[in-house]
């Protein structure tokens, strides 16, 4: 617990990451790993230096391109080629536009590579995104959202009645608080108080000397107890953590829930190793969503490129081939095998797909689309008959936040005080080789801890995505092991006149923001080449 509140000081780093992704799952992970430069953050990405194309730029020229999957990346290279008049055709193997951003509503229907089936049966009106669900400010989802005339509103990513819930495991002890909920905002007044407590008092103690002046030490001091809410040095609680007995009108002046647990107890319940989630540059509010569904982005998308006309579903691609001036596209359509010739093309198929069906690329191509490794991540959205969040905890949006297996409960940040909602009960790895109708059993389970036995009998129905089990995904999105290497550095670059883009290529793996600047950089590769060679 120690190392993981500083510096990785006389652990390895190896041993350090280890202990932080036991406490905190797979996001506590990759938010520590950003922290500690070990992935690129974005402040030293590759820069978007991207020029949009314009009618004209081809000279009256429209080569043809072949754009494999009508996910993120594929209808964006469609619609930035499309504006210079490149004579574009998507294949995608599945029957609607997105990919992974996939937003599941009634009457929806998937088939696993288990052959198992679910169809949604959500009340009409309701959904949940199994894939994308927060788009940051800065990210350029939301200047293609802007473009295209896509709504957005919030998406509550934080909220103080969101609750953090730690259960003991048998290496971990988390002391009086474990298998306690505890609200955001109770964590946040005792972690913080104690911890500014601590420091009132090494400045107090002198123990700091060596390292402030008289005036920085006094200014310390000042800023703990203010950050702290300290009385007098001390952290005795406040009514930061809320009340016990409300407030009410003329003499109810309510009564602050306390006292607040020692700060042992505190410290043992690694409650405070929660807040560097929402920290996390691509994490911290504000946060959007599209109104409607994820999926927005990509319908607006497909219209934009021109639906149908340009865009094949169901269309599922088996061979790629360079001919030498061009290339052809082997896929499956209405039982049939068709073939595409083209001068281009670009492929986004994740590589845990691509690298299954045929073509003829050099073999160090088909070397580097064998590094990446698909993660293991799932969704599910229950229905509940009632908003109990919203009705008996006043939870409107947000997230819960726990070492249990289901990782996070994540409230809709949409639908307010109407009768149903659908939450998402799992974001997490643990569930994708558990049967599918048993899924729903174990997250209620889980839900009930956190909740109480209004989480059974509110259960309405369910539905569930298991990333690694989707045909066309095969994963939730990769990780290069190692690092970005010669494999990633390789598929940067074109075999023959095959490009590849996805998020996959790109300092923002598992965002759209990857798959959008992916999507830009293969447009200005292609448009530099084809506007000084002959294809
Ligand atoms: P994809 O969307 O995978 O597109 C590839 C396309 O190829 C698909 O449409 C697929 O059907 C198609 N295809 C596959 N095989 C074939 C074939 N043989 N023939 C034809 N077509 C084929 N991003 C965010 O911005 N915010 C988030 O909060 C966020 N959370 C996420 C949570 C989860 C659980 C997941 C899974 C992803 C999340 N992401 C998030 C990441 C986001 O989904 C991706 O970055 C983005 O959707 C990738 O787009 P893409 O076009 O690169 O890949
Ligand atoms: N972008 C995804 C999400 O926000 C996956 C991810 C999780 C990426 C945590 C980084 C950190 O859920």
């Amino acid at each position: 617990m120690e190392a993981t509140a500083g510096t990785p000081d006389g652990v390895s780093r190896r041993r350090f990451l280890r202990r932080v992704g036991a406490v905190g799952g797979a996001t506590a992970l990759y938010g520590t790993m950003e922290a500690l430069g070990l992935l690129a953050s974005p402040a030293n990405a590759e820069q978007d230096t991207f020029e949009p194309l314009r009618e004209g730029d081809l000279n009256g020229a429209a080569p043809k391109v072949a754009i494999l999957g009508a996910g993120t990346a594929g209808l964006t290279v469609a619609y930035e080629l499309g504006k210079a008049g490149y004579d574009c055709h998507v294949l995608e193997a599945r029957s609607k536009p997105g990919g992974r951003a996939m937003t599941i509503r009634r009457g929806d229907r998937l088939t696993d590579t288990d052959g198992v089936t679910q169809v949604c049966q959500f009340d009409q009106g309701q959904y949940y995104n199994a894939g994308p669900s927060r788009i940051p400010s800065h990210h350029l989802t939301i200047d293609y959202c802007r473009e295209l005339g896509v709504a957005i509103e919030p998406m509550v990513n934080a909220n103080a009645q969101g609750f953090y819930y730690h259960e003991n495991t048998t290496t971990t002890d988390y002391g009086p608080l474990a298998s306690t909920r505890v609200t955001h905002r109770q964590a946040k007044a005792d972690v913080y108080g104690y911890i500014c407590e601590l420091l009132a008092q090494a400045v107090d103690q002198g123990a700091l000397d060596e390292l402030l002046n008289a005036q920085d030490a006094e200014r310390l001091v000042e800023l703990a107890s203010s950050l702290g809410g300290l009385s007098g040095g001390r952290y005795v609680g406040n009514n930061r953590r809320g009340y016990s007995e409300p407030r009410g009108a003329g003499d109810q002046p309510g009564v602050v829930a306390g006292p607040p647990p020692s700060m042992s107890a505190v410290l043992q319940s690694q409650l405070g190793t929660r807040f560097a989630f929402e920290f996390g540059f691509d994490q911290a509010m504000m946060m959007w969503q599209p109104v409607g569904g994820m999926d927005r982005i990509s319908a607006a998308l497909a219209d934009a490129v021109g639906g149908r006309r340009r865009i094949t579903y169901e269309a599922p691609v088996t061979a790629i081939t360079n001919t030498g001036d061009g290339v052809r596209v082997s896929y499956r359509s209405n039982g049939r095998a068709r073939t595409l010739d083209a001068d281009y093309c670009v492929v986004t198929i994740p590589p845990m797909v691509l690298r299954n069906l045929s073509s003829n690329f050099s073999q160090a191509t088909k070397d580097a689309l064998a590094v990446p490794v698909g993660a293991n991540s799932g969704r599910m959205g229950i229905q509940f008959k009632r908003r109990f969040w919203e009705e008996d905890f006043d939870i409107y949006g947000g997230v819960t936040h726990t070492n249990l297996d289901v990782s996070g409960i994540y409230y809709p940040s949409y639908g307010y005080f109407q009768r149903t909602g659908v939450l998402v009960g799992y974001y997490s790895g643990a569930y994708t080789n558990i049967p599918v109708p048993d899924r729903a059993t174990r997250a209620v389970e889980q839900g009930v801890k956190i909740h109480g036995e209004v989480y059974r009998e509110e259960y309405d129905n369910s539905f569930s995505v298991a990333w690694p089990k989707e045909p066309y995904s095969l994963g939730a999105w990769v990780s290069w092991p190692g690092g970005r290497g010669a494999a990633y550095q390789h598929l940067l670059q074109p075999d023959g006149n095959v490009y590849f883009a996805g998020d996959h290529l790109s300092y923002y793996t598992a965002w759209q923001n990857g798959a959008f600047l992916s999507a830009r950089k293969v447009v200005t590769d292609l448009h530099t080449r084809a506007t000084t060679t002959a294809p």
